[in-house]
């Protein structure tokens, strides 16, 4: 009967150790993954994110074009000021230095498609976490509007 015993209490541990296994896998191994940090960060290697969107990676001309500058100063006087100051952080980021850290592609698909960048683009992705989930508003411009405004981005 004693052997018995021990012999319940031996396959009891035996099944229990398997049980906290978790698939096979160690609880050090289970938590490590659990911990794990993303390898790259997107904000450092923004100069590879064009993002998603209608406008695939282009460069912009050396010579500014000042009637476009106009145009785009307008519509970002009238369809952006609401969340937008241009040199300082509101309800979304200031402009003022954003070639220096996003690419021009990327600036247009995120006026021209902030929703499907912040499904699909891992810039816009963690920019929406950082601005507590409140999202970039799509104002319906044209390309050739989007256009117009990062032109007058370049010129803050
Ligand atoms: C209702 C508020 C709102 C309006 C209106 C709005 N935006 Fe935004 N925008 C945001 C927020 C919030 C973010 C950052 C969070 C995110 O992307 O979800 C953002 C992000 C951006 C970004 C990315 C900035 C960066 O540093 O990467 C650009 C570019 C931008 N907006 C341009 C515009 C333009 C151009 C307009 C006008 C046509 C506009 N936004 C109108 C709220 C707005």
């Amino acid at each position: 009967m004693k052997t018995l015993n021990k012999y319940l209490i031996a396959a009891s541990f035996i099944v229990l150790l398997s049980a906290c296994g978790g698939g096979g896998k160690s609880r050090i191994e289970q938590i490590k993954e659990q911990s794990k940090v993303e390898p790259s960060d997107p904000y450092e290697n923004w100069k590879q994110f064009h993002g998603v969107g209608p406008v695939k990676a282009f460069t912009l001309p050396a010579e500014l074009d000042q009637q476009l500058v106009a145009k785009g100063q307008e519509i970002f006087d009238t369809k952006c000021t609401a969340c937008h100051k241009v040199d300082k952080k509101f309800i979304g980021p200031a402009p003022n230095d954003i070639l220096s850290r996003r690419n021009p592609a990327w600036v247009m698909n995120m006026i021209l498609a902030p929703g499907k960048m912040v499904q699909e683009d891992p810039i816009a992705k963690k920019l929406l976490i950082d601005f507590n989930g409140s999202p970039m508003a799509n104002q319906n411009l044209t390309e050739e509007e989007a256009r117009a405004v990062l032109e007058y981005f370049r010129t803050l």
